[in-house]
C-alpha cells in the first residue's frame, strides 16, 4: 500500500525536520531530498524562505517541504506556502494556508483531532523525547498509539521524537507510523547551520533537559543541552524563575511581529547574569560565546549520536530501517 509520502513522491519515509533559526536551509533541506527523503526548510522571514525555496531547487529536482511555525505567521507566508511542494506547520490553531499537501505536527491526542478537523492530510506525533521545540509530553511511543485509536482509520501519521538509527525507523513503521521524522539526526549533519561550537557540544552531549528558559518573545517548552545560562537559572525542575515567566509571558508577540534588527539586539545583548533568552539557536551566524546564552536544541537521541557527516549518509543509514 502507498504512504502518504510515497503517493505524494517521496521515495523513503524519512523526513527532516524544518529547523527555524537559520538552522536548516536549502544546502541541508536539498541533500535529504536528493538522497531520497523529505528535505524541509526551517522557518524564516517570507523573503528569505522565497530565496531559500528558489537555492533548493536549484540544487535539486526532488520536492521540498516549508515548516511554518504558526505564531511567526505572517501574511506573506502564504505565498511560501503555495510555492512550497509540501506544507509543515506546528504550533498553534492548525489551519491550511495553501492547497498543497498540509502536515501538522501534534503533542497530544486534543492537538492531533484539532488538525484532523481542520482537514490536515497527514500528522506529524511528536514524543516528548524530541528536541527543540517540544509540544509533546508523552513518549512517541505510545502518543502514536493514542492519537491511532482517536483519529479514523487511514489518516497518515508520521513520528517524530527519539528516532536516529535504523532500527529505530524499523521500529516506529512496525508501530504504524506512516514515516519518520528527524530533527536531532539531521541538526547532527555536515549541511545543518548550526554553528561549529554547537555541533562539538552535540558530538560530546549526553543528558538534554526541558525548559522553558528560552522564552522571551515565545513561551514554549524546549529540550537543549545543558549550558551556562540553564546551570545558572533552572530549578530541579528544569523551569525558570517565576518572573522570567511572567515576562516571557508579556512579550509574546515580540518574535512573531518585532523587527529583525530589534530581534538580533536581543540575542546579541543575552548574558548569564541576566535569565532573558530567546529561543533563536546558536546558528553559524552567531559567536561562539553566545554558545552559553543560546538553547543548544538536542533531542534525547543526542546520547546515542557522536558524529556530524554528510545528510546524504545519514538518509541511506535511516533508510535501511525502512526495508525490513
Ligand atoms: C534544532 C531543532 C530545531 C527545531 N525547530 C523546529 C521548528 O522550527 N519547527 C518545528 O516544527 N519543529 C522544530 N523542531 C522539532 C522537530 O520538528 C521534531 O519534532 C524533533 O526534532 C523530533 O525529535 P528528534 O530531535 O529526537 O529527532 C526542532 C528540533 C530541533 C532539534
Amino acid at each position: 500500500m502507498d504512504s502518504f509520502l510515497t503517493s505524494n513522491g517521496v521515495a523513503l519515509p524519512i523526513v527532516q525536520a524544518g529547523m527555524g533559526g537559520g538552522i536548516a536551509g536549502p544546502a541541508l533541506a536539498a541533500a535529504v531530498t536528493s538522497a531520497g527523503g523529505l528535505g524541509t526548510l526551517g522557518m524564516a522571514s517570507p523573503q528569505r524562505m522565497r530565496d531559500q525555496l528558489d537555492e533548493a531547487r536549484e540544487r535539486t529536482d526532488g520536492l521540498i517541504a516549508v515548516n511554518l511555525l504558526l505564531p511567526f505567521l505572517r501574511r506573506a507566508h502564504a505565498q511560501v506556502a503555495r510555492d512550497a511542494d509540501i506544507v509543515v506547520t506546528f504550533w498553534g490553531r492548525p489551519v491550511r494556508l495553501s492547497a498543497k499537501p498540509w502536515i501538522h505536527q501534534v503533542g497530544s491526542i486534543d492537538e492531533a483531532a484539532r488538525a484532523h478537523a481542520a482537514g490536515v492530510d497527514a500528522v506529524i506525533v511528536q514524543g516528548v523525547e524530541a528536541g527543540g521545540h517540544v509540544r509533546g509530553r508523552v513518549p512517541a511511543a505510545e502518543l502514536l498509539e493514542q492519537v491511532r485509536s482517536e483519529l479514523p482509520a487511514g489518516v497518515p501519521l508520521l513520528l517524530a521524537g527519539g528516532i536516529a538509527t535504523a532500527d529505530d525507523v524499523a521500529h516506529a513503521l512496525a508501530s504504524g507510523a506512516d514515516a519518520v521524522v528527524c530533527g536531532t539526526r539531521f541538526l547532527m549533519s555536515d549541511e545543518s547551520r548550526a554553528s561549529a561550537g554547537y555541533k562539538a557540544r552535540l558530538r560530546q552531549g549526553s543528558a538534554t533537559v526541558l525548559t522553558d528558559l528560552f522564552g522571551l518573545g515565545w513561551p514554549g517548552t524546549h529540550r537543549v543541552l545543558p549550558n551556562a545560562a540553564t546551570a545558572r537559572w533552572l530549578h530541579a525542575d528544569g523551569r525558570g524563575p517565576a518572573a522570567v515567566r511572567t515576562f516571557n509571558a508579556a512579550t509574546r508577540p515580540m518574535m512573531s511581529r518585532g523587527p529583525e534588527r530589534v530581534q538580533s539586539w536581543l540575542v546579541r545583548h543575552q548574558s548569564v547574569r541576566v535569565p532573558f533568552y530567546t529561543p533563536i539557536p546558536a546558528s553559524s551566524s552567531m559567536p561562539d560565546d553566545a554558545l552559553e546564552v543560546s538553547p543548544l536544541y538536542a533531542g534525547q537521541t543526542v546520547a546515542r549520536i557522536d558524529d556530524v557527516r554528510p545528510a546524504a549518509s545519514i538518509v541511506r543509514d535511516l533508510a535501511a530501517g525502512a526495508g525490513r
